[in-house]
């Protein structure tokens, strides 16, 4: 037999059912927000991510040479790709630019449960708009789509100028190895990393930045730094849209194109692969061959909000099985025509069972409604329509079912 690839899923229509259920709640919400969809291509050229990230991010991409010698990706996030398509394709257009998407991202990952090597996000992209009141928006538009799944879920939001004042005195190198120890939440490597570079003063101050719960006890590590304004106001932005966060200020986040503004979403129920969410402020236009652009996203891990939320059944719609006999099919195919015409879904039997068989596979399909078709009500054009949850029936026309069954009565 021949198996899915590691790290891969088949979804059948249960799970299909309630994945598009909350893929469509958040479309509303971000379409509630200004943000119009974009689709960018499933791979993309290598150097699109290694430009920021170095050589090292190909180990875990799936990257490949094309038959026309060509270094290629399949893309491992989103961001890059629609920084890219701004450049190439909307670099004129009036600014802000708000651009959200719900697509398919691979890593090679060592899969577990919550992380694997295809994976969707839910991402909003802000691009032109340098100020908090953007900072505020991207933060609380991720905070309505978490909220409108039903996951239960904390965002913890922080800003890289505090940490990146404190390394000031590090080389780029350097500073990179003290903020991965500071992106892993690992206190001890984050004192071994400190002691190796000679600097282990810093420990005090940037582990004090992890567990800070207010802005002034942040300032007291920091002093007074340029960027104090502009965080004060996107807190105050924040409380004013009333969005529950934590503060953190050792968010350093995995991604190198990060600038500002951090922020991550934890589901309170999952255990190692809990976050849900992660973004900040960015700059990668220039990079790309366009005008530096501030920028501001997201992106929400689509499979591990699912894994969260468990299995759910998402409301029903009305839904009938039409029931008949190789004698009235005809009269019932023309039926179901109609049922289907008015926007209600409706299935033929195609097995030549008899009515009960019939009747109680309808029921463990799911169907809302029995439409049945006998000599009798083929002959008078009529039909019996059966509410499979009351199992009242009445026989009337097909226009009257119709209605009976859109406005789930009967
Ligand atoms: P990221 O933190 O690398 O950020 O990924 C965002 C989310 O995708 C994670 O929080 C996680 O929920 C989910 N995720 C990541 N890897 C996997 C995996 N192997 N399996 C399942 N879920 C996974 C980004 O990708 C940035 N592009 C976010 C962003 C947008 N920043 C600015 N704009």
């Amino acid at each position: 037999m021949i198996q899915k690839p590691r790290g891969t899923r088949d979804f059948l229509p249960k799970e299909m059912s309630e994945r598009r259920f909350i893929e469509n709640k958040m479309r509303g919400i971000a379409k509630n927000f200004g943000y119009g969809e974009v689709v960018t291509p499933m791979f993309e050229e290598q150097e699109l991510f290694t430009l920021k990230s170095g050589e090292g991010i190909i180990g875990e991409m799936y990257a490949f040479e094309d038959k026309g010698g060509r270094k290629i990706a399949l893309r491992p996030e989103i961001t890059a790709a629609v920084s890219r398509a701004y450049v190439n394709e909307a670099q004129v257009a009036p600014k802000p630019l708000r651009w959200f998407y719900f697509a398919e991202c691979f890593r090679y990952e060592r899969p577990q449960k919550g992380r694997y090597r295809q994976f969707w996000q839910f991402g909003c992209e802000l691009i032109g708009a340098d100020s908090a009141a953007a900072d505020a928006e991207v933060i609380a538009l991720s905070y309505e789509l978490l909220k409108c799944s039903g996951v239960r879920f904390t965002i913890k939001v922080g800003h890289l100028a505090p940490m990146k004042h404190l390394l000031s005195g590090l080389d780029a190198f350097a500073q990179k190895k003290v903020m991965a120890a500071l992106d892993k939440r690992d206190l001890d490597l984050l004192k071994e990393t400190l002691a190796t570079l000679e600097k282990p003063e810093l420990y005090e101050p940037l582990a004090g930045l992890t567990t800070a719960q207010t802005l002034d006890e942040v300032f007291k590590i920091t002093g007074d730094i340029p960027d104090k304004n502009r965080i004060i106001e996107t807190f105050k932005y924040l409380d004013a849209q009333n969005i529950p966060y934590v503060l953190n200020f050792g968010i350093a986040r995995g991604l190198d194109y990060y600038t500002g503004m951090v922020f991550e979403g934890f589901a309170d129920n999952l255990g190692a692969e809990n976050q849900i969410l992660g973004g900040g402020v960015y700059r990668l236009a220039h990079l790309f061959g366009g005008k530096d652009t501030p920028s501001c996203g997201f992106a929400i891990g689509f499979d591990r909000v699912l894994v969260s939320l468990g299995e759910f059944e998402p409301p029903k719609k009305p839904c009938a099985a039409v029931v008949c006999t190789p004698e009235t099919r005809e009269f019932a195919l023309s039926v179901a025509a109609e049922f289907r015409k008015a926007g209600i879904c409706a299935v033929m039997d195609l097995m030549d069972r008899g009515f009960s068989a019939q009747l109680s596979s309808a029921i463990k399909s799911g169907a809302t409604h029995a439409v049945v078709i006998g000599a009798k009500e083929a002959e008078s054009k009529t039909i019996t329509l059966k509410n499979l949850e009351t199992s009242n029936q009445k026989e009337m026309n097909i226009s009257e079912a119709v209605s009976e069954v859109l406005n789930g009565i009967s």
